[in-house]
């Protein structure tokens, strides 16, 4: 078949570069940011229980995933809409609202799937560089032009692990206009601990142009599923359920999530040992002179300054999987996600052979 058969910015894309997984069990995998405890107990539990259901189709709307998010939300269930991971909310959000030819602003060195959706239905991704290794919002909102359909933030940052601060996001919403929508993927937002991190959730309630995006495969150790959801205000869900396929998230992923929410002990160490996991690396890391970055998500970028595709090949020789970030456009950096009291100690001994 020719390359003609194929729509030509499809010809253009790149492959997706995921975090690479071990095929040997006793090597750790600090690459793709998943839970280190596993997935939650609880919802192991009820998918088990669901088995027996497998031969029925799921709840096309997973109304009670829905009312169960409500509720912990705080906001209305019509609002929130469930995907095949929050991945599948980004292309349904572009599938509905993007016309060929529409600008998506995009931050430079951020998470690859923005752009591979901008693309995918024709938009133009527009790109803003970092300021200091932040998401530069002045330099955003200053890119907006007529033809901005919508604008990509990451909060904490990927892969850097910072996040915009309430007055930031306040500033910047201010200056957007509304026929704009402003995607905020939160995808790492359980792990936050800043004070000042935006709720988010109130825009929502005022009935902004504010699409924020979720996930249970982060926090809740359910990434293997494929569950994540979009909260935005009803009007905006309404027009994206018409373009969802019917069935996209299985049987057992409905019920997972709804008993991962509930699962307390499971979450309460999940984010202890996060918060544990992130100040022990911090210290260790700067016995051992590594430059790195503060985190409000359940990873740390790492500014190794020198080759991190090297330096990836030499930890996995010894055991630990990290992400170069050269895909990233980091090409000396790694990102290490927090894992387990042991895995962080193993980590630590490997840095320190090979740097
Ligand atoms: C910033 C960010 N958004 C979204 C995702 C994807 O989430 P999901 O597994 O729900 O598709 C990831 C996964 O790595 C991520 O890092």
């Amino acid at each position: 078949m020719s390359e003609d058969f194929v729509r030509p910015v499809i010809n253009e894309l790149k492959d997706y570069v995921p975090g690479k997984t071990p095929k040997d069990p006793g090597v750790i995998k600090l690459s793709s940011n998943e839970n280190p405890f596993g997935p939650s107990p609880k919802a192991l539990a009820a998918i088990t229980k669901e088995e027996k259901n497998l031969h029925i189709y799921p709840d096309q709307k997973s109304i009670l995933l829905r009312e169960a998010l409500a509720k912990t939300l705080g906001v209305a269930d019509s609002s929130i809409i469930i995907g095949n991971g929050s991945d599948e909310i980004m292309q349904l959000a572009a599938a509905t609202f993007l016309r060929p030819g529409e600008e998506i602003i995009i931050s430079e060195h951020t998470f690859s799937v923005y752009e591979f959706v901008a693309r995918i239905f024709d938009g133009k991704p527009v790109f803003v560089p970092l300021k200091n290794n932040e998401q530069d919002l002045e330099a955003m909102a200053k890119a907006i032009t007529r033809k901005t359909k919508m604008i990509f933030l990451c909060s904490p940052h990927n892969p850097t692990g910072s996040y915009i601060t309430m007055k930031q996001f306040n500033n910047f919403l201010e200056q957007v206009p509304d026929n704009v929508l402003v995607i905020i993927d939160e995808a790492y937002a359980e792990y936050n601990s800043a004070k000042d991190f935006p709720t988010s959730l109130k825009y929502i309630k005022e009935e902004r142009n504010v699409l924020v995006l979720r996930t249970f495969s982060k926090f809740y150790g359910l990434a293997g599923l494929r569950i994540g959801y979009g909260i935005a205000k009803p009007e905006l869900t309404g027009y994206m359920f018409r373009v969802k396929p019917p069935f996209n998230v299985n049987r057992l992923a409905q019920v997972g999530a709804v008993a991962a929410l509930e699962d307390k002990g499971f979450l309460t160490k999940t984010y202890q040992a996060n918060l544990e996991g992130k100040e022990y690396l911090y210290a260790e890391l700067d016995k051992l002179g590594l430059e790195h970055k503060k985190t409000e998500a359940n990873f740390i970028f790492i500014n190794l300054k020198r080759s991190a595709d090297e330096a990836f090949i030499e930890l996995m020789r010894q055991g630990v999987i990290i992400r170069p970030l050269t895909s990233f456009g980091f090409p000396e950096a790694i990102r290490v996600t927090i894992g387990t009291k042991e895995q962080n100690k193993k980590l630590v001994a490997v840095l320190s052979k090979i740097i």
